[in-house]
């Protein structure tokens, strides 16, 4: 950890007296050091608006009026880099920008995602659209993450896991909502098939995106890490992860075979209790896994055989 403390000393207390939390990093060798050789793994900087690099906007983001009387939101700030303005004071970046970060990012592992879980439950919890119609918005949902996985690699970093999005149809939310009596709505597992065609649609068409960016992007690392196949055994099969009921919820309300009520998730009133051993649950709140699930995932992941090619292959 270094703290900078060019940056944290000088202060322009007559313009913004702000306290700036920077976490950056730096493998570089720090320039002007007598050795020339230090090595840090990550930097950390302290500062005021001359080391501002964009926390004061993101902690008065949600007053319009506050946001507009910080000048450097304004033109022509950010003229020379970003094109526009950044909540930097200066018309490009300020010094904790220029610390050479290059190496940390490229010894760095990344991981982006999971993306898309909250794009599909808009279009389906709140827009109320069916599964084929969120299915013709998946290529621009992929679209968006592969854009994103880009601009990283551009940035420079080179080991990155993209997850795909959790079996929306074994999820307890979706089956309270969405079970219909007839039984070929489910598969044999009680998941609603529907709802998992539509991950496995969207999984799919991920993966092969990964895999085009690692064929054009031959110096980086891409990692697919499935989420779905492996929560998907953990309901064929709970036994042998330690489960039980794994299409009920722990933390939740309204009994029966999920325990899922939407007016009294988790942490409302009338859902303030867990079950008895989260550990031997997959869902925690209906829709997110309990940390005994994500153990084992993050195991899988690092170990395979659930992230092609495993972290730590
Ligand atoms: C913004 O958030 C802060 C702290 O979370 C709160 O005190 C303030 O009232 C909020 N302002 C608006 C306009 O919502
Ligand atoms: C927003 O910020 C302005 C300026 O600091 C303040 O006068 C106003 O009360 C804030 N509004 C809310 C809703 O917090």
């Amino acid at each position: 950890m270094s703290l900078l403390r060019s940056i944290s000393c000088s202060s322009l207390s007559f313009f913004f007296i702000a306290l700036v939390i920077t976490s950056s990093s730096s493998s570089a060798t720090s320039t002007g050091s007598i050795s020339g050789t230090r090595r840090y793994n990550a930097m950390f900087s302290f500062g005021d608006s001359v080391a501002e690099t964009g926390n004061i906007c993101i902690v008065s983001s949600n007053n319009s009026t506050e946001l507009d009387v910080l000048t450097c939101t304004h033109p022509p700030y950010g003229m020379t880099y970003f094109g526009k303005p950044s909540c930097r004071w200066s018309n490009g970046r300020v010094v904790v920008d220029l610390i050479e970060c290059t190496g940390f990012l490229a010894e760095s592992l990344f991981q982006f995602g999971g993306f898309g879980g909250n794009d599909y439950n808009i279009q389906l919890l709140e827009l109320g659209l069916t599964v084929e119609q969120a299915m013709e918005n998946t290529p621009l949902i992929v679209d968006a993450i592969v854009n994103g996985i880009e601009r990283l690699i551009a940035l420079g970093a080179v080991h990155i896991v993209v997850p795909g999005i959790l079996p929306t149809g074994c999820l307890p939310l979706f089956l309270t909502l969405f079970s219909q009596p007839q039984a070929t709505d489910f598969d044999q597992h009680g998941c609603l098939k529907s709802f998992n065609r539509l991950t496995e649609y969207h999984n799919s068409m991920l993966q092969k995106q990964v895999q085009i960016l690692q064929a054009k992007h031959r110096s980086t690392r891409m990692m697919y890490a499935d989420y779905s196949s492996q929560v998907y055994k953990m309901v064929q099969q709970p036994q042998e992860f330690g489960f039980r009921n794994p299409l009920e919820t722990c933390c939740g309300a309204g009994g029966g075979k999920y325990n899922f009520d939407v007016a009294a998730r988790c942490g409302m009133p009338g859902a303030t209790t867990a079950c008895r051993d989260p550990s031997a649950r997959l869902s925690w709140d209906g829709v997110h896994p309990t940390e005994a699930a994500n153990k084992m995932i993050a195991d899988a992941w690092l170990n395979g055989p659930y992230c092609t090619p495993p972290i730590l292959s």
